[in-house]
């Protein structure tokens, strides 16, 4: 579905990200984890053609985001960091204007925009402003707008950020819903999100992808204690030889 090749950006000094590879599989819920700074964020942007790379691609079902954009962007749903929306609409008109640059048609968008509203649980706010709403609640609403088009790969971007512990748990049996026809990228610097999540988690520090944990090896660092593993990957590499 994804397949991430040799990704690569510098802001002046230093990489952001450092020759980034990695591919996603229908079914797969894979963790993006990393400290603040570790290129999380950047390496998104770029999957999904809102930021150039330096070096390296990214293909969607085969299609390049690089020589064929657009079709490739009709296929990611995308939940930025810290979700920017227009605060003067409301949830309802924010997801019919997505849903016109889409070019969805009237019935489909409706359809649609009934279906994100449940599955993103912002009903009892879809015709309040978005100026007047919690960060709980932008942030789901920026989420139902990446999946407006129920696209087939989902890069969520910090996904937990802001919500409450009982909208976590929303969030989490979304997710786990949305999982079986899907591939789906969480960033998250939470340890604890991606053992209970995830199937895979891709560690990221400065840049560089340090492991790419299976199904069976993030079951049994986290049994040792993920968070002790974490720390111990990322001061290995520090460690001077
Ligand atoms: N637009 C930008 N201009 C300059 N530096 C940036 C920009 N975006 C990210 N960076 C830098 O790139 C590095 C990776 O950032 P980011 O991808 O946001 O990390 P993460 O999402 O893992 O916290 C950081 O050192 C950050 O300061
Ligand atoms: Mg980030």
């Amino acid at each position: 579905m994804l397949n991430v090749e040799s990704l690569t950006k510098s802001f002046g000094a230093g990489a952001a990200v450092d020759s980034v590879s990695f591919t996603l599989g229908q079914g797969e819920v894979v963790g993006f984890l990393g400290q603040n700074g570790a290129g999380k964020s950047t390496t998104m942007r770029m999957i999904c053609g809102v930021l150039d790379p330096d070096a390296g691609d990214a293909q969607l079902q085969g299609r390049s985001i690089l020589t064929d954009r657009l079709e490739a962007q009709r296929l990611i749903g995308y939940l930025p960091e810290g979700a920017p929306l227009y605060h003067d609409m409301t949830p309802v008109e924010f997801l019919h204007f997505l849903g016109a640059c889409h070019g969805l048609g009237r019935a489909t968008l409706r359809a649609a925009t009934d279906r994100v509203i449940a599955d993103a649980r912002i009903g009892d706010v879809a015709r309040r402003r978005i100026a007047g709403l919690s960060k709980g609640y932008r942030r789901r609403v920026a989420l139902a707008g990446a999946l407006l088009t129920d696209p087939p790969v989902l890069l969520l971007d910090e996904p937990m950020d802001g919500l409450d512990p009982v909208q976590k748990q929303a969030m989490r049996a979304l997710i786990a819903r949305m999982a079986g026809d899907k591939a789906i990228l969480i960033s998250t610097h939470t340890l604890d999100e991606v053992a209970t999540m995830c199937s895979r988690a891709i560690i990221l520090d400065h840049g560089r992808i340090v492991a790419d944990l299976a199904p069976e090896a993030l079951a049994r660092q986290h049994e040792l204690g993920l968070e002790a593993a974490f720390v111990e990957l990322v001061s290995a590499r520090r460690r001077p030889s």
